[in-house]
């Protein structure tokens, strides 16, 4: 059997291209390279972790979805789902919270920087957050996970809770390794100290940008001192972080785009990365707008990837119910 590859992305609204380099365009290769089982799924129950308006949420929920699919998600090769629509997940989550160290859940430092970033709304969910994500992964036996770096610490929580729970109550879990792409962690484009992120929209190229935004994004998006375009994380973080967009858009590595860039300066070099964004990004934007005049359709492939998901989930779940002792009058 193929190892089991499980991963999940909330939806919170538009997704940028830090998401898709970081993680989605990572789902689309490993899934096609014939090596995996895949499940990927919309994260809907983790994103009640952050405010949110009811009568939106669906449209986020389409939204995603549409993303996955324009982006090379094959419901034939992987089985797509909503998180939400297999209850499995939030049980799992409860059991798992009676085994989790409450100083562990501390140390997350997602945590912290959400809870600081809406200090009016710091709820048990989003303290509770990568218990539910281990949940997500135990219950299809995953053990790779493809996410950006900064999950890395809450699979580190899920492999610690594997080994607690398989000391404890008998071996059931597997202990889940990221896979991580050549862009972990893309910077944003208004300020290289942060990373690009929904919160910071400004910094953001999104996926559905349009070619005069992507443009005016890019002419706009900070430099560092002096002119040559050079890869220098250290020196040149703005214009690094800029090199790895140009290189993920066109495939040339860094010293071809150096080559390429040899005494021709910032402007030039933004030019040609803005017309490689918008030419990256058109088939992408193409598929999305084509997939949106299917919604039966997608109805159909969503609910028929619930069905899948959830006959292997509600399994699992039982088999962990029965190593509990709490089957026999369930
Ligand atoms: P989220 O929108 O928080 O659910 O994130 C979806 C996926 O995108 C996760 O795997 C993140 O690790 C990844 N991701 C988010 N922001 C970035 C970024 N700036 N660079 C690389 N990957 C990212
Ligand atoms: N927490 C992830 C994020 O913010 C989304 C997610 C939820 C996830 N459950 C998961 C990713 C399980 C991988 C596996 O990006």
């Amino acid at each position: 059997m193929k190892p089991i590859l499980v991963s999940g992305i909330q939806p919170t609204g538009k997704l940028h291209i830090g998401n898709y380099l970081g993680a989605l365009k990572n789902f689309v290769e490993l899934q096609n390279s014939g090596k995996y089982q895949c499940f990927f799924f919309v994260a809907d129950l983790h994103s009640l972790t952050k405010e949110y308006d009811p009568k939106e949420k669906p449209k986020q929920i389409e939204n995603l979805i549409l993303d996955f699919f324009a982006a090379g998600i094959d419901p034939k090769k992987s089985v797509t789902f909503v998180q939400s629509a297999i209850p499995a997940h939030s049980e799992l989550a409860w059991i798992l919270n009676t085994i989790t160290p409450f100083g562990e859940l501390l140390r997350m430092t997602q945590f912290k920087d959400k809870s600081g970033a809406a200090p009016q709304n710091i709820n048990a969910g989003l303290f509770d957050y990568p218990v539910l994500m281990a949940a997500d992964i135990f219950l299809y036996n995953a053990r790779f996970v493809p996410v950006g770096e900064d999950q890395l610490q809450h699979l580190e929580l899920a492999r610690t809770l594997t080994r607690k729970f398989n000391s404890k109550f008998g071996k059931i879990f597997m202990e889940p390794f990221p896979v991580m792409t050549e862009v972990p962690r893309l910077m944003s484009m208004d300020d290289p100290t942060h990373k690009m992120s929904k919160s910071r929209p400004e910094g953001c190229l999104f996926l559905d940008d349009e070619p005069d935004v992507i443009r005016k994004k890019i002419t706009r998006a900070v430099t560092d001192s002096e002119t040559e375009v050079r890869m220098d994380v250290e020196r040149k973080p703005a214009i690094s972080n800029l090199m790895r967009i140009y290189s993920a858009m066109t495939g040339k590595n860094f010293m071809e785009i150096e080559e390429c860039f040899k005494g021709k300066g910032y402007g030039e070099f933004k030019k040609a990365l803005a017309e490689a964004a918008v030419k990256g990004l058109a088939p992408f934007q193409k598929k999305k707008k084509e997939l949106k005049k299917h919604r039966a359709a997608l109805q159909k492939i969503i609910t028929a990837g619930n069905k899948k998901a959830s006959v292997i989930a509600s399994k699992k779940l039982l088999t962990i119910k029965r190593k509990l002792g709490l089957s026999a009058f369930s």
